[in-house]
């Protein structure tokens, strides 16, 4: 009999993904066995251990990164007429969340050797709003690394503007301050952190977000208007509260303001509280990765074609993406190409970000077009994500490295 022979299989290494161990497994099991699938005790427990991990005061919990950035728009009372600000070099929702609620998006350009918001470039514009329509600064971790809260949040603070720090690719940084390490989503240089819990990030749950805030009230609005604006207290229309006697009636409930169903559910609390227990191995392994990246990327381009991205020496990074520069038009590589054929190896990449004001619906809505971000278009033009999750090996990096080197060769 003749055997039939199949060709080794190469394992597919995504540019990201989700670790899931049998603890989460058996977490998610808990839950689908009790009384509550949801609206039920993993939320709250969830909500406890996410505030004591990052060192926040209040975290409410909710369906997604980008209900969360709804959410803290909603909650610092952001409407028509106001504008937010932000990186030009993000996912769409860190914009998107201010068009939600009506108000202007303008963005800023960037650092082209980080990726992260330009501060000189935001005080220019903060001080070009002299009618103070700018209400919100919406800094981005962009890849775990942190942006330069301290400094932004002066600017916001000197211009009468709130911070909202969009944490979605950095729970588990920090940034130094003073002599004290100040962990992203402590609040201590922002009023609301904003997280997302999507597989490709740190803590998974197939979807899910979080605020983290100091103040009781405002976590008392972004938790009423994840749920309906629904309240059980201070009500307004007391004679329906109240039963003759004056006690408040036990179905009463009572809408102010116009809210949300935004809720977490109890099966994705329970998978994010067991992924957050491994948080901590997560961005050590991380961090190794990144440091197995660096040598190879020593050796393999010593002439800085491949180059990942800088780092603050400040900081503790959480390394949600890996991005280096790839010099493809002095190479003479098209990107499409090196990433079609490193699809072809095995080897997933992405490019973060698009350049949102380059999106047709910014470019119609702010008026902005090709060269007003010359940084983020500079920083566009060079930059891939190679596969960045805890399961990596240094095998795998090795492969990476060495299938990006014969793409760069093989396509020119
Ligand atoms: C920087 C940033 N902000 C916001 C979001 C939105 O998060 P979600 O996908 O959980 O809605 C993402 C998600 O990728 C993101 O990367």
């Amino acid at each position: 009999m003749v055997e039939t022979l199949t060709p080794p299989q190469v394992k597919f290494l995504p540019y990201g993904r989700q670790h899931i161990s049998q603890a989460d497994i058996e977490a998610v099991i808990a839950v689908l066995k009790s009384d509550w699938l949801t609206q039920g005790p993993a939320v709250p427990a969830f909500e406890k251990e996410l505030a004591e991990r990052v060192g926040a005061k209040y975290a409410v919990a909710c369906a997604s990164g980008t209900a969360a950035l709804h959410l803290a728009m909603l909650a610092l009372g952001i409407g028509a007429g106001d504008e937010i600000v932000t990186s030009a070099n993000t996912f769409l929702a860190s914009a998107n969340c201010a068009r939600f609620v009506g108000a202007g998006v303008r963005f800023v350009d960037i650092n082209v050797d980080t990726g992260l918001i330009d501060c000189q470039a935001l005080e220019r514009v903060l001080r070009s709003d002299t009618d103070r329509r700018i209400k919100v600064v919406i800094p981005v971790h962009f890849t775990g690394q942190p942006a330069d809260l301290p400094a932004i949040y002066n600017m916001a603070r000197q211009h009468g503007a709130w911070v909202v720090d969009d944490a979605c690719h950095a729970i588990g940084a920090t940034y130094d301050h003073e002599g004290k390490t100040c962990p992203i989503g402590s609040n201590r240089h922002s009023d609301l952190t904003v997280f997302s819990f999507h597989p490709v990030k740190h803590v998974a749950m197939g979807e899910g977000g979080a605020v983290t805030t100091p103040s009781s009230e405002l976590a008392e609005k972004l938790a009423r208007l994840r749920c309906h604006g629904i309240r059980k207290n201070s009500f307004i229309n007391n004679e329906m509260a109240t039963a003759t006697a004056g006690e408040i009636n036990p179905w009463y409930y009572e809408m102010q303001e116009l809210g949300y169903n935004y809720r977490l559910t109890d099966i994705q609390a329970a998978l994010g509280t067991s992924q957050l227990r491994r948080l901590s191995w997560s961005l050590r392994r991380r961090q190794e990765i990144t440091a197995c990246y660096r040598r190879l990327l020593q050796d393999e381009f010593a002439d800085g074609t491949v180059r990942p991205l800088a780092v603050a020496d400040n900081i503790t990074h959480a390394y949600h993406l890996f991005v280096v520069l790839i010099e493809f038009e002095r190479l003479g590589v098209s990107r499409a190409r090196v990433m079609t054929s490193l699809r072809e190896n095995g080897i997933g990449t992405q490019v973060h970000y698009i350049p949102v004001p380059l999106q047709p619906y910014y470019r119609r809505h702010c008026g902005t077009g090709a060269g007003d971000f010359p940084n983020t278009e500079k920083y566009y033009a060079r930059a891939l994500s190679l596969p960045m999750y805890p399961d990596l090996s240094d095998t795998d990096c090795e492969r990476v490295i060495g299938e990006l080197k014969k793409a760069l060769q093989s396509n020119r």
